[in-house]
């Protein structure tokens, strides 16, 4: 199979164009605003150009079917609020360019809400039926938008069959530092890490930043740090140095200099590969929020705990790519597990999937700086390329 990296190159310029943002190659398209529908009407007539037949479903995942049973391709082509051009569109694009290249069936997806301005994962876990549209559409943005809301921009033709897929290949930056570090050109992905992710509300009395006595203070903002300070120390034990997580969003009520704010909710959000101590760190979570709300004379109270859990990537599909890697990056390539999510985890509960990343230079993505060398996403493409080929002999 010939693809062509120069139209690849191409069409992952011209996607960047739907939404392009702020510093170097930035980009912001976050699910269902306009500069991602834009892309979606852009990516449908490239997909009927390369001769695939266009399905979009009720969340808005997008899809270029091939006839027949097919393997399917893809990733997701919304971004983060501060997004790079890279995270999902990369394998987006690379599935097109695979799928007008080659002699046999190859199907594309642009999956929804990867980046997950309402959930984790959105669109790939309503297709996957992890998660129930009804139950969905409740989800709220961090502007209490529901995403049934949302997604009534969603042009929907009909729910997408699985069956008629024969397994699901990811391609995707790394958007870490391995690959960056070791100057390894491809990734490829042995298991994806779990996560769990939930919001927390501290709720105390909101007063006069003036006259307020600090001993009579009940500062939500006070509680949000006893509560990060502490968890450092709670997790000591439990937590190795692959575990992560993170408080990536905090809202403090009414959010001014001169009021102790009365009210927080902040994210929290944890990853690791062991499904067993995502569990042991929610506990700890739950425990000390509620002693700093005891301790601080404070309401608290959890929203919906959303997750995934750590997955294994197929046996076979991975070989496949493997040996791709070996043939066309000799030596310089690596087996790793991905510490980011990818609707791969979600897909996995419908068929065999696996996933090849390319570096990201300086480690960095979820930011606008975040890029990789040309010549490293032609060699990705040509990798995924060799492997389909191979999964067809
Ligand atoms: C997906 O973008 C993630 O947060 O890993
Ligand atoms: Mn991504
Ligand atoms: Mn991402």
């Amino acid at each position: 199979m010939q693809v062509d990296g120069q139209r690849f190159l191409a069409d992952l310029h011209k996607l960047r164009s739907f939404g392009a943002s702020g510093v170097g190659k930035g980009v912001v398209r976050p699910a269902y605003s306009e500069a991602d529908s834009a892309a979606r009407v852009w990516l449908a007539a490239r997909m009927v150009e390369a001769g695939l037949r266009v399905e979009t479903d009720a969340m808005g995942n997008l899809f270029g079917l091939a006839e027949g049973p097919s393997l399917l391709l893809g990733s997701h082509s919304d971004s983060q609020p501060e997004g790079g051009w890279l995270d999902g569109a990369l394998g987006v694009i690379a599935a097109l360019e695979v799928a007008r290249s080659a002699d046999v069936p190859v199907s594309v997806v642009s999956f929804q809400d990867e980046e997950g301005r309402f959930g984790v994962t959105t669109g790939s876990a309503v297709w996957s039926g992890q998660l129930d549209l009804a139950e969905a559409d409740l989800l709220l943005d961090d502007s209490g938008i529901p995403l049934g809301q949302a997604r009534q921009v969603v042009n929907d033709t009909g729910n997408v069959d699985p069956a008629q897929f024969t397994g699901f290949i990811e391609m995707h930056i790394e958007q870490g530092p391995v690959l960056d570090t070791t100057a390894e050109q491809i990734g490829v992905v042995s298991d994806i890490v779990g996560i769990r992710d939930m919001k927390i509300t501290f709720q105390g009395q909101q007063n006069h930043a003036g006259t307020t006595p600090m001993h009579l203070r009940r500062d939500a903002f006070q509680a949000v740090s006893d509560f990060n300070h502490a968890l450092t120390e709670r997790f000591a034990n439990v937590v190795t140095p692959a575990t992560v997580w993170t408080i990536g969003h905090l809202s403090l009520h009414p959010n001014a200099s001169s009021i102790v704010p009365g009210k927080a909710v902040f994210s929290m959000q944890w990853r690791d590969g062991d499904a067993d101590r995502l569990g042991r760190m929610e506990q700890i979570i739950l425990t000390l929020a509620q002693e700093v709300a005891q301790a601080r004379g404070m309401e608290v109270s959890f929203g919906t705990m959303l997750g995934l859990e750590p997955v294994k990537m197929d046996a076979r599909l991975r070989q496949a790519l493997e040996s791709s890697a070996e043939t066309l990056a000799h030596g310089g390539w690596r087996v790793m597990p991905s510490g980011a999510l990818h609707d791969a985890t979600n897909v996995s509960q419908l068929m065999p999937v696996a996933m090849l990343f390319v570096p990201s230079i300086g480690g960095i993505s979820h930011a606008f700086q975040e890029d990789t060398a040309e010549a490293d996403l032609v060699l990705g493409l040509e990798v995924l390329a060799g492997a389909v080929a191979a999964l067809h002999r």
